[in-house]
């Protein structure tokens, strides 16, 4: 028992560390390099109320928002989010001027606006860029293929346009050994084709919905595919879903509000699903039954998640499958 309550008391601090909160570590001193971008990105930003302890004193003693290696005083985590600021504001190019940072999260910021800066290539180390929730416009630009070390990228609730760039898919390639790669671009505008490349990507988390993808993307899909979230719902999506093959990995799959054609593959009755919805598409012929996935227990899965196809049958919906 004692011991259980060190490691929750313990997972706590970790947390603390690393929500970037006002409040948190902080640094006790960063390198004047640092130091001096901080206080071009808080007047780029328009001195905005969250990062008001960035006063001019010397060092960043007691600066929210920011994380610092002990050894080098460089920043390596820069956390800035849930302000609302007075006016409409861009990321200031100043952004690439810490060129340590391996986690940037600008998020929550209604007022954040106009497109991601190229300057954020500078930022050779990050493996962590979460920028959601703001108002971003322009692309997802091509050139954040450039950070070879990125394992997350969140760019979900922006009006980002345009499409995917392919190279995006590219930015994998040289890096020996990365962790779990996450993927989100969900309720943008984004619009074409899902790049071709991110089939071969071994993708762990991929969050596409909401925006007015079109084409194939079957090639997410496959039996030995790591993914265990894929949702590319309430897109303009339009491929043959009876080819697609269906990892036991995948939990929680969405692809509702499409165009998705075909029959239901048989393993999905062999996936034990968190979270699953086909509704609203143009599939066809009879739902799997038996196995793990419990497509038909209304406590699991349930008809809603099949409503609104072209001519899907049996259980759980109402209608019977008719065999010739
Ligand atoms: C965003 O900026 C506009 C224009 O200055 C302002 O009217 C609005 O209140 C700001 N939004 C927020 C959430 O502060
Ligand atoms: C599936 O999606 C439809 C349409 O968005 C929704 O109405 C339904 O509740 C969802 N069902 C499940 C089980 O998620
Ligand atoms: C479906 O089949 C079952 C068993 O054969 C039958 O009892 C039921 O009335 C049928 N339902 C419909 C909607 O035809």
């Amino acid at each position: 028992m004692g011991s259980l309550l060190i490691l929750i008391a313990s997972l706590l601090t970790l947390f603390s560390f690393s929500t970037g909160d006002p409040g948190g570590p902080g640094c006790n001193s960063c390198h004047p390099d640092d130091y001096n971008a901080l206080l071009r990105i808080k007047k780029g930003l328009n001195n905005p109320y969250i990062i008001i302890s960035w006063e001019e004193n010397g060092n960043c003693k007691d600066w929210c928002c920011i994380e610092c290696d002990d050894a080098t005083h460089r920043v390596t985590s820069l956390d800035v989010g849930g302000d609302t600021f007075k006016q409409p504001t861009n990321i200031p190019a100043a952004i690439g001027d810490l060129p340590y940072l391996t986690s940037l999260t600008l998020r929550k910021l209604p007022n954040l606006t106009g497109p991601i800066p190229p300057s954020i290539t500078n930022l050779k180390k990050l493996t962590f860029l979460r920028l959601d929730y703001n108002s971003l416009t322009g692309p997802v630009p091509a050139f954040l293929s450039e950070l070879r070390n990125l394992n997350s990228l969140r760019l979900s609730n922006n009006k980002l346009s345009g499409n995917i760039p392919e190279s995006l898919s590219t930015f994998l390639s040289g890096v020996v050994s990365r962790p779990d790669l996450y993927i989100d671009m969900s309720r943008n505008q984004l619009s074409g084709g899902i790049p071709a490349g991110f089939g071969e990507l071994d993708i762990t988390s991929l969050t596409l919905g909401r925006n007015r993808l079109t084409g194939d993307a079957s090639m997410l899909f496959g039996s030995k595919k790591g993914a265990y979230v894929i949702d590319i719902s309430r897109n303009l999506l339009e491929f043959d879903f009876s080819k697609v093959r269906i990892s036991k990995k995948l939990t929680n799959l969405e692809i509702s509000h499409n165009r998705i054609y075909g029959s239901l593959p048989k393993e999905l009755s062999q996936v034990y699903w968190q979270i699953f919805n086909v509704s609203y598409n143009r599939l066809c012929g009879e739902i799997p039954s038996g196995g793990t996935g419990r497509l038909q227990d209304p406590d699991r899965v349930g008809a809603s998640a099949f409503v609104h196809n072209k001519c899907l049958c049996g259980l759980p919906l109402p209608n019977n499958c008719t065999r010739n």
